[in-house]
């Protein structure tokens, strides 16, 4: 006969031996230097995590469910906004922002060829929801130091086409939202913040992601904290709310949370509505006010960014730590290197630590990071530098407002070293100590 064991004693049991698993990867982890890689950014985790993700594939759900209920309860509270949607990829929150900025089912939407001021230096993701619809990027350029949009700039590129302003807190640095906020509202101007690198950072007291009409996080590994891949879309209005949940979930107009679809439905009308041109009482769940698409993550990923977020605070602290430290080290080099600045308002949580060669160095970028990666020392560009330079972008709509010269100077000078919380003190050190040898050795 089998023996049946309640189901929650396999449970635990696999659970434990999940702990065990973490604990012997954990004591098996050394640093060489010189010998082990030291990365840019990565996951950073322990068995809680694991145990969290394996107990929702035990579930078996799968799909968004509790989990994610739970996770946007959890940021929206931190982030003290009233609505957060997950989404399957911080890229996918972008595509919700503007995609609902335009939609028909919002008061005041935009139109195709309508201009959204943005920068030039960007992650692709960032600008790419304006291209896909339909609309014309109006490029300003960035601060040389910040790597921010200039804000001082925005006012002369706004015409009378002008409706959006959609930026990054670039690498986690915070834009000048004061001055940004007054223009957008002096102009009747959508606000998105791509707050994907800039997670716990704020400005003059008030965390990034929520100044404007949407925000925007990634939850991708190298991300302050993690599902994997994943993002998140938030917002204080209902009306863009709803049409976000739209917009990720395939276009339609029930506004049922996944899974929640049963009976007469959350709203208790699901088969009571008559829509122009359908049948009266066609079920709700199948009714599409917007051409959508599906951007939902699974609900194991939110099992993950439960943990992950209780993690934050320390998170926060270890980034400001390293930055402070890799900042003191380079500023032994001012003469060569331009350091990254943030504003007298900003309290940044970096994502990473900008760095650009003065033209008057004597040495390269290449030179210089061809350097650090034979150290194992992991590098990365500012994404795309001048994304107008990108090849995939030669041949789209813009306008360029000025001239894109710091934009430029990112393209040709600027690289960026991590800072993340799995960057310990041996690695900083070494990381250091590297760079101090290349001035050392006249490596240069
Ligand atoms: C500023 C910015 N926006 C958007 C994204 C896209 O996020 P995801 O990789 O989750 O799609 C990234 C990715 O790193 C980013 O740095």
């Amino acid at each position: 006969m089998i023996n049946i064991k309640d189901e929650n004693i396999i449970r635990d049991e696999i659970l434990e031996k999940v702990k065990e698993l973490y604990k012997i990867r954990e004591q098996k982890k050394s640093f060489i230097p010189g010998k082990t890689k030291v990365n840019y950014a990565g996951r950073v985790y322990d068995e809680n995590e694991m145990v969290a993700v394996v107990d929702s594939v035990l579930d078996f759900w799968l799909t968004l469910g509790v989990k994610g209920r739970e996770f946007c309860d959890s940021f929206s509270r931190y982030l003290g906004v009233k609505y957060c949607l997950v989404t399957n990829s911080g890229s996918s929150a972008n595509l919700i922002a503007v995609s609902v900025l335009c939609s028909k089912t919002i008061k005041n939407p935009m139109k195709p060829c309508d201009e959204v001021i943005t920068t030039a230096m960007a992650f692709p993701t960032t600008l790419n929801p304006i291209i896909q619809n339909g609309l014309i990027p109006v490029f300003v350029d960035i601060e040389e130091d910040t790597y921010n949009i200039d804000a001082g700039k925005i006012e002369a590129a706004i015409t009378d086409k002008t409706r959006a302003i959609v930026f990054a807190h670039t690498l986690g640095n915070p834009a000048e939202m004061d001055k940004i906020m007054d223009i957008a509202k002096r102009h009747n101007l959508y606000v998105v913040e791509d707050t994907c690198d800039a997670l716990d950072s704020s400005y003059d007291g008030k965390l990034c992601g929520t100044f404007g009409n949407f925000s925007t996080n990634s939850f991708y590994a190298a991300h302050h904290i993690t599902m994997g891949e994943g993002g998140a879309i938030c917002t204080n209005y209902n009306e863009l709310y709803k049409a976000a949940l739209s917009i990720r979930d395939w276009g339609r107009a029930c506004f049922c949370q996944t899974g929640e679809v049963s009976g007469k439905g959350a709203c208790g009308h699901r088969f009571d509505y008559k829509f122009d041109g359908l049948p009266e009482g066609y079920d709700h769940k199948y009714v599409y006010n917007n051409i959508g698409y599906n951007l939902k993550p699974l609900d194991i990923q939110c099992a993950m960014g439960i943990e992950q977020l209780k993690k934050l605070p320390e998170f926060t602290k270890i980034r400001k730590n390293n930055f402070k430290k890799l900042y003191e080290c380079f500023k032994k080099y001012e003469d060569v290197f331009i350091l990254p600045r943030s504003l007298p308002k900003a309290d940044p949580s970096w994502f990473a630590i900008p760095i650009t060669i003065r033209e008057t160095a004597g040495f390269s970028k290449k030179d210089f990071v061809t350097y650090l990666e034979s150290k194992l020392i992991e590098t990365r560009m500012l994404f795309a530098g001048n994304i107008l330079k990108q090849p995939g972008y030669k041949d789209i709509k813009y306008r360029i407002s000025g001239d894109l010269k710091y934009t430029d100077g990112v393209l040709e000078r600027t690289f960026f070293l991590g800072v993340y919380p799995g960057i310990t003190k041996e690695k900083l050190e070494y990381m250091i100590k590297s760079i101090d040898s290349f001035f050392e050795n006249n490596i240069k």
